[in-house]
């Protein structure tokens, strides 16, 4: 047997805990409560033991991060293992005073969440009001002199203010920009009628980031992550299950993606059992997808196995209930049929101009 690959990132997700109501949020819809989450010394210790195994980044994610007291700790603790911290923030809870304390911890810089370019329409979409505790945390942020990312989800209710939400990103001096367009996992899969944009919609949105980077030439990084279920090709998740990268859960359940909750039979471990090299190496929840032995066809003899490793396992649960099947994002898939029955059913006919009205979102919530 190989060894396995070390890992070189890890997604900290210190608290499912979040003023904000996303609907689009990949949290799952049970979240963990604050009283299991990790103390302070159990998540010193894992960035420690994450360092020894090879990671070198680390998003301090949720949730909202800001909501541990202990952040700048878990910071510290982070760059004491030789470990790259990024904050990945809503921005609200952040003032200058924190900011200092974070920075001087070690903090290297932020990626702030944006609902859209429209203060009205963002609060909306966060189901809180948030948007001048954004725009001040960028400032914050760019008079810090950290590295400022900007991060926005889009789907349905945002894709045509592509140009504005470009724009403000810029206004705030955002060194790169995410456009991510909304992957479909836990609130995001529940409330998936009301996100899922029109082919025409993402067509716009193509040619207005093209007309951005052009304008650009660079300066600024516009990073588009694709819209799978519209493309017929499935994205290479995660880098490959348990090849580089891990996810620990704010009890400590470590997973190798942060949908994998969601997989029914899986058993995660727990840092609270296990070290987190043994997890990574002999636990059955890393092996099981690792590679290319567990491929199936089309996937098995297929020439791009090794480039996108038969897509997402969540995605192939989610839609065919047998997450060892090709993801279905895939044209070769056998189940392709229920991505495109999905994007062509959405309530308004394939190539329609105007996209279904928005709304009625199931926002998250703790209990489901
Ligand atoms: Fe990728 Fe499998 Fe589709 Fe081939 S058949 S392109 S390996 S998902
Ligand atoms: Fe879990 Fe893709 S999100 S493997």
């Amino acid at each position: 047997m190989t060894a396995a690959p070390r890992p070189w990132a890890l997604l900290a997700e210190l608290t499912h805990g979040c003023p904000l109501h996303c609907p689009y949020c990949s949290n799952p819809l049970e979240l963990v409560r604050r009283s299991r989450e990790l103390s302070t010394a159990e998540w010193a210790e894992v960035l420690r033991q994450a360092g020894e195994l090879g990671v070198v980044h680390t998003h301090l994610s949720g949730g909202e991060p800001l909501l541990r007291g202990d952040l700048a700790e878990i910071v510290t603790a982070a760059e004491s293992a030789g470990i790259y911290t990024q904050l990945v923030t809503s921005g609200v809870g952040l003032d200058g005073a924190r900011l200092a304390t974070l920075t001087a911890a070690g903090l290297r810089s932020v990626q702030l969440s944006v609902q859209h370019a429209d203060p009205a329409a963002s609060d909306r979409i966060a189901g809180h009001r948030s948007y001048a505790a954004k725009e001040r945390a960028a400032a914050l942020v760019r008079a810090a002199g950290l590295p400022l990312g900007i991060n926005v989800v889009l789907h349905r209710d945002n894709l045509d203010a592509l140009d504005a939400i470009i724009r403000r990103g810029l206004d705030w001096g955002a060194d790169r920009i995410e456009l991510a367009n909304t992957q479909f996992y836990g609130w995001a899969l529940r409330n998936r009628d009301a996100l899922l944009p029109t082919r025409d919609q993402l067509a716009r949105a193509r040619d207005t980031v093209q007309r951005w980077r052009d304008r650009l030439g660079g300066a600024t990084d516009l990073v588009w992550v694709v819209p799978d279920y519209f493309d017929g090709v499935a994205k290479p998740c995660m880098g490959g299950w348990g090849a580089v990268s891990l996810t620990v859960a704010p009890d400590g359940t470590v997973l190798p993606c942060p949908a994998a909750a969601s997989l029914p039979d899986l058993d995660p471990p727990s840092v609270r059992d296990h070290p987190l090299e043994w997890i990574w190496d002999h636990s059955g929840a890393f092996s099981r997808y690792r590679g290319e032995e567990w491929m199936r066809e089309p996937c098995r003899t297929c020439s791009r196995r090794a480039a996108d490793f038969g897509g997402c396992r969540c995605q192939a649960y989610a839609l065919t209930g047998d997450a060892a099947r090709t993801d279905p994002a895939c044209a070769l898939s056998p189940d392709h049929g229920v991505i495109r029955a999905l994007t062509t059913g959405t309530g308004q006919p394939a190539g329609a101009d105007t996209p279904a009205p928005t709304g009625g979102y199931a926002y998250r919530k703790p209990g489901g």
